[in-house]
């Protein structure tokens, strides 16, 4: 006997691929996961479609109380619908898992998803950094979804927001809300007004929409009805700005700003032009009778090699480039603090 998991797509019971049909036909019993995503159909759907009954299964059954259903798969067959597929939402691994040690035969059948959807965008699926879910407001304040935004964009990736919701209370975010949320947290360097956002709503549906902007121009934007997602770009290949103005109708000027430049580039940019500046300008000051002025002149020459070492290093590794402008720095700083030489940072 075998527990099932069966992906029903990212839209409606249409999605289903044959085998997830043949898959749920051939179940004894058949149970329907609908509260981790928003989907445009119900239990009485699926079932017309596969020709079972189909009975909901409440939150609590997957998740805390999940061996009853293992014992169940023991000595019949089940199946378990999931919108999107089946293993994009993190509990359904555990269930797997769970059914593997009790010695439960388990099946995956995938199918359609938000994660890969994404792609109609434009943005390059190979492009996108760790993937992050914006709470809804009272559950946890924005922080991870802006430090997994500063982190993302260090490595030059795109980030999908997921947005929260909560299907009992019939409570789901919008692109709006969460731009709105993001923009409160007074996070400028995270993100700000300018942000270049790309907000997906509905996608897969009949009445989908795709639209891309800055943050500031994108909150005042109605995308209709739930579910979102909304997509924060990293750089961008031409392919992709192309794609942005013809697929998601990205004005120009939403383009021209978009130049994410990541927390490391910044300082390793701003310490080598404060170096190259004091080099060129520097000021030898007396020296002592144990210092020559070659001397001198063979440590500013080690900082300005480390610099070019930086400037080598910066595209492919940032720690390491970071590490040989703060040497310079640091050469800069020793030769000031003996006096040898005068500036200012
Ligand atoms: C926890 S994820 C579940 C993902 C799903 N298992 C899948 O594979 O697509 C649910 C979130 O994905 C997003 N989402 C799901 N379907 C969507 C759609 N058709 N259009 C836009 N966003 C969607 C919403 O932000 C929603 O809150």
């Amino acid at each position: 006997m075998t527990l099932t998991l069966i992906s029903i797509g990212l839209t409606d019971h249409n999605d289903m691929s044959r085998r997830a049909l043949q898959a749920a036909r051939g179940c004894d019993t058949l149970y329907a996961e609908l509260y981790t995503m928003i989907l445009d159909t119900d239990p009485r759907s699926l079932s017309e479609a596969i020709g079972k009954p189909v009975q909901e299964l409440p939150r609590g059954r997957l998740e805390e109380d999940s061996p009853p259903l293992i014992e169940e798969a023991r000595h019949a067959n089940i199946g378990i619908l999931v919108g999107g597929d089946a293993l994009t939402a993190t509990t359904h691994i555990s269930l797997l898992l769970e059914a593997a040690k009790k010695g439960v035969k388990t099946r995956v059948i995938h199918g359609s998803s938000i994660l890969t959807a994404v792609a109609e965008t434009g943005l390059s699926p190979y492009k996108f950094g760790r993937t992050v879910t914006l709470p809804l407001p009272g559950k946890a304040p924005p922080d991870t979804v802006l430090a997994t935004l500063r982190e993302n964009r260090e490595h030059g990736l795109h980030t999908l927001v997921l947005l929260d919701l909560d299907i009992v209370n019939r409570e789901a975010h919008t692109i709006n809300r969460a731009i709105r949320i993001l923009l409160d947290a007074d996070q400028p360097e995270s993100y700000n007004g300018d942000t270049l956002t790309v907000g997906v709503a509905r996608l897969g549906w009949e009445d989908q929409e795709i639209k891309a902007d800055s943050a500031e121009n994108l909150a005042g934007h109605d995308l209709g009805d739930p579910p979102h997602v909304l997509i924060v770009p990293g750089r961008l290949h031409f392919h992709e700005t192309e794609a942005l103005r013809t697929l998601a109708g990205c004005p120009d000027e939403a383009l021209e700003g978009h130049e994410p430049v990541g927390e490391l580039d910044t300082l390793i940019e701003k310490y080598s032009a404060g170096c190259r500046r004091v080099i060129e300008g520097l000021d030898v000051r007396d020296l002592p009778k144990s210092v020559t002025l070659e001397d001198v002149k063979a440590l500013t020459g080690h900082v300005a090699n480390y610099l070019d070492d930086g400037e080598y290093y910066q595209a492919e590794r940032k720690a390491t480039a970071l590490a040989s402008v703060s040497y310079a720095e640091g050469i800069l700083d020793a030769l000031r603090l003996l006096g040898l030489v005068e500036f200012e940072w």
